[in-house]
């Protein structure tokens, strides 16, 4: 059996990353091909548990370091236990978040450092890396204006405007970095307009 294909979406608050990943395993679906949505941080309990850490609480709870490093704890099992898994049993995994997201927030828009968050991710990750990321880039005044959060999860949201001009700044810099890996998709349109720009990113990348 053919491996499945790893895809991720990332980009700041409110880009509607959780929106098009359901959308997009739906026409995935359509086309005959078996997805699956997971999510970071987080898509198994372990790392569940340690998301509870992530996004709740204090703005200033954790040195950014220590940050970076409970997202890589949480993707350590969350790739060992559900995306390998269903990627070796042939289904595409889309995963709502991933390793970018640890660069754009913790390497680049806090001070955990580019370079040690990147030699983390070289020690966790290998070569392991997603066939396709869809990277949603918006305003942050627009993503941050749609956030319909409930509470509790709130703690990023809760970083501030400039802080969230760095976030995109961050992702714009990593899909320029890496043309082949990341489409960066103009996300400010309406949520079908959006998802026309990914499906098109999608087919042309795997050829469907
Ligand atoms: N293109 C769009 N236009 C307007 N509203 C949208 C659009 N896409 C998503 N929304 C709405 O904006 C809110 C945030 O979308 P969504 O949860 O998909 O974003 P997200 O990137 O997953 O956010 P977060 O980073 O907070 O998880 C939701 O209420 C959603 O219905
Ligand atoms: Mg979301």
């Amino acid at each position: 059996m053919n491996r499945g294909r790893f895809l991720t979406f990332d980009g700041g608050e409110g880009s509607g990353k959780t929106t098009q990943a359901h959308r997009l395993r739906e026409r995935l679906d359509g086309a005959g091909i078996e997805a699956i949505v997971t999510r970071e941080p987080g898509g198994t309990p372990r790392a569940e548990d340690i998301r509870k850490l992530l996004v709740s609480g204090e703005a200033g709870r954790w040195q950014p370091l220590t940050e970076a490093l409970l997202h890589y704890a949480a993707r350590t099992e969350h790739i060992a236990l559900s995306i390998r898994p269903a990627l070796e049993r042939g289904v595409w995994v889309i995963s709502d978040r991933f390793a970018d997201s640890t660069m754009a927030y913790q390497g680049i828009a806090m001070d955990a450092g580019r370079d040690t968050v990147a030699a983390v991710a070289a020690a966790v990750l290998g070569d392991f890396a997603p066939d396709l990321t869809l990277v949603l880039d918006v305003d942050p005044e627009t993503g941050v204006g749609r956030e319909t959060r409930e509470g509790g999860e709130d703690r990023y949201g809760s970083m501030g405007l400039e802080f969230h001009r760095k976030v995109r700044d961050g992702f714009r810099e990593i899909a320029a970095a890496e043309p082949e890996r990341c489409r960066l998709i103009d996300a400010s349109g309406t949520v079908d307009a959006v998802g026309g720009l990914i499906w098109a990113a999608t087919a042309d990348r795997f050829g469907l």
